[in-house]
Protein backbone atom coordinates (compact mmCIF):
# COMPACT_ATOMS: atom_id res chain seq x y z
CA UNK A 1 0.00 0.00 0.00
CA UNK A 2 1.70 3.17 -0.64
CA UNK A 3 0.78 6.48 0.93
CA UNK A 4 -0.56 9.99 -0.60
CA UNK A 5 1.59 12.94 0.35
CA UNK A 6 -0.09 15.80 1.20
CA UNK A 7 1.78 18.97 1.32
CA UNK A 8 0.69 20.81 4.00
CA UNK A 9 2.14 24.38 2.42
CA UNK A 10 -0.25 23.61 -0.78
CA UNK A 11 -3.64 22.86 1.25
CA UNK A 12 -6.35 25.31 2.18
CA UNK A 13 -6.93 25.70 5.39
CA UNK A 14 -9.76 23.89 5.60
CA UNK A 15 -8.36 20.92 3.76
CA UNK A 16 -5.88 20.86 6.42
CA UNK A 17 -8.59 20.78 9.01
CA UNK A 18 -10.05 17.84 7.40
CA UNK A 19 -7.00 15.65 7.08
CA UNK A 20 -5.83 16.60 10.65
CA UNK A 21 -9.49 15.91 12.23
CA UNK A 22 -10.32 13.06 10.64
CA UNK A 23 -6.19 11.11 11.41
CA UNK A 24 -5.55 12.97 14.75
CA UNK A 25 -8.00 10.76 16.65
CA UNK A 26 -9.86 10.19 19.19
CA UNK A 27 -9.22 13.87 20.85
CA UNK A 28 -10.47 14.01 24.14
CA UNK A 29 -13.13 16.79 24.49
CA UNK A 30 -12.91 19.63 26.76
CA UNK A 31 -16.02 20.97 27.54
CA UNK A 32 -15.28 24.53 28.84
CA UNK A 33 -17.05 26.47 31.03
CA UNK A 34 -16.69 30.72 31.54
CA UNK A 35 -18.35 33.27 32.91
CA UNK A 36 -18.37 37.45 31.24
CA UNK A 37 -17.81 40.07 32.18
CA UNK A 38 -21.38 40.59 33.37
CA UNK A 39 -21.76 37.19 34.74
CA UNK A 40 -23.17 34.97 32.14
CA UNK A 41 -21.95 31.86 32.02
CA UNK A 42 -20.87 29.79 29.13
CA UNK A 43 -20.29 26.27 28.08
CA UNK A 44 -18.55 25.04 24.82
CA UNK A 45 -16.97 21.53 23.62
CA UNK A 46 -13.35 21.94 22.54
CA UNK A 47 -11.82 18.92 20.82
CA UNK A 48 -8.51 20.63 20.22
CA UNK A 49 -7.55 19.91 23.37
CA UNK A 50 -4.74 17.97 25.30
CA UNK A 51 -3.05 18.18 29.09
CA UNK A 52 0.66 19.51 27.58
CA UNK A 53 2.52 19.73 30.85
CA UNK A 54 1.95 18.15 34.89
CA UNK A 55 4.56 20.41 36.64
CA UNK A 56 3.40 23.01 35.79
CA UNK A 57 0.15 21.22 34.94
CA UNK A 58 -1.01 23.21 32.05
CA UNK A 59 -4.00 22.08 29.66
CA UNK A 60 -4.18 23.91 26.47
CA UNK A 61 -7.01 24.51 23.74
CA UNK A 62 -7.21 25.47 20.18
CA UNK A 63 -10.29 28.21 19.44
CA UNK A 64 -10.64 28.77 16.25
CA UNK A 65 -12.20 32.63 16.20
CA UNK A 66 -15.73 33.26 14.07
CA UNK A 67 -15.82 33.99 10.08
CA UNK A 68 -15.07 37.78 10.91
CA UNK A 69 -11.76 36.89 12.88
CA UNK A 70 -13.91 37.85 16.65
CA UNK A 71 -13.62 35.70 19.57
CA UNK A 72 -15.95 32.80 19.71
CA UNK A 73 -17.57 33.64 23.83
CA UNK A 74 -14.85 30.88 25.59
CA UNK A 75 -12.11 32.87 24.36
CA UNK A 76 -13.22 36.69 24.79
CA UNK A 77 -14.01 35.43 27.78
CA UNK A 78 -11.28 33.56 29.52
CA UNK A 79 -9.53 37.25 27.94
CA UNK A 80 -11.56 39.46 30.00
CA UNK A 81 -11.66 36.93 33.58
CA UNK A 82 -8.34 34.88 32.94
CA UNK A 83 -9.99 31.81 33.83
CA UNK A 84 -11.63 28.71 32.29
CA UNK A 85 -12.82 25.46 33.48
CA UNK A 86 -12.55 22.56 31.69
CA UNK A 87 -15.19 19.22 32.18
CA UNK A 88 -14.61 16.09 30.99
CA UNK A 89 -17.50 15.07 28.79
CA UNK A 90 -18.34 11.26 29.42
CA UNK A 91 -21.15 9.17 27.62
CA UNK A 92 -24.12 10.04 29.68
CA UNK A 93 -23.16 13.75 29.08
CA UNK A 94 -22.38 13.38 25.55
CA UNK A 95 -26.19 15.21 24.06
CA UNK A 96 -26.22 18.01 26.63
CA UNK A 97 -22.56 18.57 25.37
CA UNK A 98 -23.51 18.96 21.79
CA UNK A 99 -26.68 21.13 23.19
CA UNK A 100 -23.67 23.39 24.13
CA UNK A 101 -22.21 23.93 21.42
CA UNK A 102 -24.67 25.45 19.53
CA UNK A 103 -23.91 29.16 18.43
CA UNK A 104 -26.07 30.83 20.93
CA UNK A 105 -25.83 34.75 21.78
CA UNK A 106 -23.50 36.05 24.14
CA UNK A 107 -26.18 36.48 26.42
CA UNK A 108 -27.51 33.25 26.40
CA UNK A 109 -26.29 30.78 29.98
CA UNK A 110 -25.90 27.54 27.96
CA UNK A 111 -25.67 25.45 30.96
CA UNK A 112 -29.00 26.44 31.48
CA UNK A 113 -29.69 25.71 28.07
CA UNK A 114 -28.91 22.75 27.93
CA UNK A 115 -30.40 21.65 31.66
CA UNK A 116 -27.34 21.60 33.51
CA UNK A 117 -26.18 22.53 37.21
CA UNK A 118 -23.82 24.78 37.79
CA UNK A 119 -21.54 24.13 40.79
CA UNK A 120 -20.05 27.04 41.74
CA UNK A 121 -15.94 26.91 41.39
CA UNK A 122 -13.36 26.97 44.52
CA UNK A 123 -10.42 28.68 43.22
CA UNK A 124 -11.96 30.55 39.97
CA UNK A 125 -15.18 32.45 39.40
CA UNK A 126 -16.31 30.10 36.45
CA UNK A 127 -18.59 27.52 37.67
CA UNK A 128 -17.87 23.69 36.92
CA UNK A 129 -20.68 20.89 35.28
CA UNK A 130 -21.98 19.46 38.06
CA UNK A 131 -23.08 16.45 35.64
CA UNK A 132 -19.46 15.85 34.70
CA UNK A 133 -17.11 13.21 36.03
CA UNK A 134 -13.95 16.06 36.49
CA UNK A 135 -13.66 19.63 36.42
CA UNK A 136 -10.27 21.04 36.08
CA UNK A 137 -10.32 24.48 37.18
CA UNK A 138 -7.69 26.76 35.54
CA UNK A 139 -5.93 29.90 35.18
CA UNK A 140 -5.00 31.28 31.83
CA UNK A 141 -1.44 30.78 31.60
CA UNK A 142 -0.72 32.18 28.08
CA UNK A 143 -2.32 32.70 24.68
CA UNK A 144 -0.73 32.22 21.85
CA UNK A 145 -2.32 33.72 18.30
CA UNK A 146 -0.73 31.50 16.05
CA UNK A 147 -3.05 33.37 13.12
CA UNK A 148 -6.06 35.59 13.03
CA UNK A 149 -7.97 32.98 12.89
CA UNK A 150 -7.21 31.00 15.86
CA UNK A 151 -5.50 30.79 19.04
CA UNK A 152 -4.15 28.36 21.46
CA UNK A 153 -4.67 29.16 25.04
CA UNK A 154 -2.96 27.63 27.39
CA UNK A 155 -4.02 27.15 31.32
CA UNK A 156 -2.05 26.09 34.62
CA UNK A 157 -4.62 23.91 36.83
CA UNK A 158 -5.20 25.24 40.10
CA UNK A 159 -8.33 22.86 41.16
CA UNK A 160 -9.33 19.54 40.22
CA UNK A 161 -13.01 18.02 41.59
CA UNK A 162 -13.31 14.55 40.89
CA UNK A 163 -16.17 12.12 41.36
CA UNK A 164 -15.53 9.99 43.93
CA UNK A 165 -16.37 6.71 42.27
CA UNK A 166 -13.74 7.58 39.42
CA UNK A 167 -10.81 8.51 41.59
CA UNK A 168 -8.78 6.42 44.36
CA UNK A 169 -7.59 8.76 46.82
CA UNK A 170 -4.89 6.12 47.97
CA UNK A 171 -3.57 5.82 44.12
CA UNK A 172 -4.45 8.83 42.44
CA UNK A 173 -5.21 6.07 39.74
CA UNK A 174 -9.22 6.62 37.66
CA UNK A 175 -11.36 3.82 36.68
CA UNK A 176 -11.64 4.07 33.09
CA UNK A 177 -14.75 2.18 33.34
CA UNK A 178 -15.95 4.48 35.72
CA UNK A 179 -15.53 7.50 34.27
CA UNK A 180 -16.41 6.47 30.38
CA UNK A 181 -14.72 9.39 28.69
CA UNK A 182 -16.17 9.90 25.11
CA UNK A 183 -13.91 11.37 22.48
CA UNK A 184 -14.05 12.93 19.14
CA UNK A 185 -13.62 11.41 15.86
CA UNK A 186 -13.56 13.56 12.63
CA UNK A 187 -17.21 14.85 11.00
CA UNK A 188 -20.01 14.39 13.81
CA UNK A 189 -18.47 11.07 15.19
CA UNK A 190 -17.89 10.33 18.65
CA UNK A 191 -15.57 7.63 20.16
CA UNK A 192 -15.70 5.56 23.88
CA UNK A 193 -12.87 5.13 25.89
CA UNK A 194 -13.58 1.62 27.18
CA UNK A 195 -11.86 -0.85 24.30
CA UNK A 196 -8.63 0.03 25.80
CA UNK A 197 -6.20 -2.67 27.30
CA UNK A 198 -2.62 -2.43 29.15
CA UNK A 199 0.81 -2.86 27.45
CA UNK A 200 3.62 -2.00 29.32
CA UNK A 201 6.56 -0.49 27.97
CA UNK A 202 9.49 -2.59 27.36
CA UNK A 203 12.77 -2.10 28.64
CA UNK A 204 15.47 -1.66 25.83
CA UNK A 205 17.36 -5.17 27.25
CA UNK A 206 13.81 -6.90 26.66
CA UNK A 207 13.58 -6.03 23.31
CA UNK A 208 17.02 -6.57 22.32
CA UNK A 209 16.48 -9.97 23.74
CA UNK A 210 13.02 -10.47 21.84
CA UNK A 211 15.42 -9.12 18.36
CA UNK A 212 17.74 -12.06 19.39
CA UNK A 213 14.74 -14.36 19.99
CA UNK A 214 13.83 -14.18 16.57
CA UNK A 215 16.98 -14.18 14.60
C1 LIG B 1 -17.30 17.92 20.04
C2 LIG B 1 -17.01 19.31 19.55
C3 LIG B 1 -15.70 19.77 19.53
C4 LIG B 1 -15.41 21.06 19.11
N1 LIG B 1 -14.12 21.48 19.11
C5 LIG B 1 -13.80 22.74 18.76
C6 LIG B 1 -12.45 23.19 18.81
O1 LIG B 1 -11.53 22.46 19.17
N2 LIG B 1 -12.20 24.48 18.46
C7 LIG B 1 -13.19 25.34 18.10
O2 LIG B 1 -12.91 26.51 17.82
N3 LIG B 1 -14.48 24.93 18.04
C8 LIG B 1 -14.81 23.66 18.37
N4 LIG B 1 -16.11 23.25 18.34
C9 LIG B 1 -17.16 24.21 17.99
C10 LIG B 1 -17.57 25.09 19.20
O3 LIG B 1 -17.99 24.28 20.29
C11 LIG B 1 -18.72 26.01 18.77
O4 LIG B 1 -18.20 26.94 17.82
C12 LIG B 1 -19.37 26.75 19.92
O5 LIG B 1 -20.55 27.39 19.48
C13 LIG B 1 -18.46 27.81 20.53
O6 LIG B 1 -19.15 28.35 21.62
P1 LIG B 1 -18.72 29.68 22.36
O7 LIG B 1 -18.88 30.84 21.38
O8 LIG B 1 -19.72 29.73 23.49
O9 LIG B 1 -17.31 29.53 22.82
C14 LIG B 1 -16.45 21.93 18.70
C15 LIG B 1 -17.77 21.46 18.68
C16 LIG B 1 -18.05 20.16 19.08
C17 LIG B 1 -19.47 19.68 19.06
Amino acid sequence: MTHHALNFDELTPREAYKVMIGTIVPRPIAWVTTVSPDGVVNAAPYSFFNCLSADPPILALGVENKPDRSFKDTAYNIRMTECFTVNIVDRANVETMSVTAAGFEPEVDELEMAGLTAAPGEKVICPRIAEAPVAFECKRYLGIEVSSAREIILGRIVMAHVREDVIDLGTYYSDHAKLDAIGRMGGNGYAGTLDYFDLPTPSAAEVLAQRKARA
